[in-house]
């Protein structure tokens, strides 16, 4: 048998869970959630869950991949026993069903580059224009499903390249390269008349703003941005060599995630209220309300290429690490060959995002309660199935696999800061064991509507 693949180096590992991390989700997703929720009070919330759940989530996935060296589905069952291995499926299928609608936005996001390049972006002058040029582009069935098509070829092209030559040199070069264009826009942002607005918005709590809605959707976004329930990190995890010191390794990506989002939330409200514009607290906030602004700023359409690059980074690292897994699975389960893995993949997540790509035109009689297939895709992945495998994950290293255990595991490697701070493992048992898997659990309720 061909021996595992490995990270070069620990910072090959830190590159590629960050490039994971890093994603649509920061620079898409978060600023109109925050803008949606209330601002400041969102914030809050969202950084306390980081703090009781997802850095411990994150750490209990990277943990057992690393012990184990195995795909999810073979990680779980090693640690839980056979019936396990069903929970390590499911956040296979997850990272499965998210690389499908994921490639979809990402999709746009590539087509708007194009439509950078050629300059219609600089054509958007109006609020109208702007919804009426994507409302046309999204009508368009072939062009989401060409850019769809495209996108996912660039995810398969680093994929088969292997772990190192692929995943790892691609966020080796893409990660360092989104920091530096997104630091490009927040002196731009900055610099805006006005931008100190788009500042006190995102800190000031407006705490009557902060509904149950609200939890759930802070929850599954600190989920959701940490790449969490779908497999990704524990397959990253189980490219790690055994002595590694997880702290270390985790906390660093899971840090510069926080402030890509909040750099990310910063420019796009500086830059909107620098343009006398309120952010409008929705999806259309990239695609309609940055291209009107940038359309009337000096050099707008430069501004408007380095937005939509940055955006388009972030996504590719993003996707090729929710595929991993499912390839993972087929090379350890089925001892298939990468390159097959690969293909079988990448084409199978394409034929599974192409409603989602047509939901806007051919399909978009389908709706459910408003929503889309598209939007009935992503928050299925998002209020269920992704908190449904972080809370598998946890309660295999907090209650199958056992506290005992897998700190024992956690310490090895950094055995020195636990030594120097004790409260770590209060910390790790406290998460592992109680407010990981309870509020995890809370919140799945709620979105199951058990409350209502
Ligand atoms: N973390 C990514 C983001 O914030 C999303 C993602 C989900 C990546 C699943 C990989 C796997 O956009």
């Amino acid at each position: 048998m061909p021996t595992r693949a490995a990270w070069s180096s620990r910072l090959g590992f830190i590159l590629a869970a960050a490039g994971s991390a890093i994603g649509l989700g920061n620079i898409w997703r978060f600023p109109y959630i925050v803008g949606h929720h209330g601002g400041g009070a969102f914030l809050a919330v969202y950084l306390l869950f980081l703090l009781l759940i997802g850095l411990p989530v994150f750490v209990a996935e990277v943990l057992i991949g690393r012990t184990t060296q195995l795909n999810p589905a073979g990680a779980f069952r090693k640690l839980g026993g056979p019936s396990w291995s069903r929970g390590g499926e499911l956040t296979i299928f997850t990272g499965f069903v998210v690389s499908a609608f994921y490639s979809v936005v990402a999709g746009w996001i590539l087509g708007y580059l194009v439509e950078a390049f050629r300059g219609e972006i600089s054509l958007l002058t109006t609020h109208h224009a702007a919804v009426t040029h994507f409302n046309g582009l999204l009508g368009h069935p072939f062009w989401a499903l060409f850019y769809h098509a495209l996108f996912m070829v660039i995810t398969a092209v680093i994929l088969y390249r292997g772990v190192r030559r692929g995943i790892e040199k691609a966020n080796r070069i893409l990660v360092p390269l989104l920091f530096i264009v997104l630091l490009l826009l927040l002196v731009h942002g900055l610099r805006q008349p006005g931008s100190e607005r788009g500042l006190w918005f995102l800190v000031i709590p407006d705490w009557s703003a902060l509904t149950p809605a609200a939890l759930v959707t802070a929850l599954g976004h600190a989920f959701f941005t940490l790449s969490l329930g779908q497999g990704t990190m524990v397959t990253y995890g189980s490219y790690l060599k055994g002595g590694e010191n997880l702290l270390k390794v985790c906390l660093i990506p899971a840090v510069m995630d926080t402030i890509v989002s909040l750099v990310a939330a910063l420019v796009v409200f500086t830059i909107v209220f620098g343009a006398g514009q309120e952010p409008n607290g929705g999806p259309g906030l990239l695609f309609h309300t940055i291209p009107t602004v940038f359309s009337q700023a000096p050099g707008g359409e430069w501004l408007a290429i380095l937005f939509f690059l940055l955006v388009l980074l972030a996504a590719v690292t993003s996707e090729i690490s929710a595929l991993e897994p499912s390839i993972a699975y087929l090379m350890d389960r089925w001892q298939w060959r990468r390159h097959s893995a690969v293909l079988l993949a990448s084409s199978g997540a394409f034929l599974l995002g192409v409603p989602s790509a047509l939901a806007s035109s051919l399909l978009s009689g389908v709706t459910y309660s408003g929503m889309n297939i598209l939007d009935i895709t992503s928050t299925i992945a998002s209020d269920c199935l992704i908190p449904l495998g972080g809370l598998a994950a946890v309660l295999l290293v907090g209650w199958r696999w056992g506290t005992h255990s897998s700190l024992t595991a956690l310490r090895c490697g950094a055995e020195g800061q636990f030594r120097a701070h004790p409260w770590l493992a209060a910390y790790f048992w406290f998460c592992f064991k109680i407010s990981a898997p309870f509020l995890i659990l809370i919140v799945l309720m709620d979105a199951l509507g058990v409350f209502r």
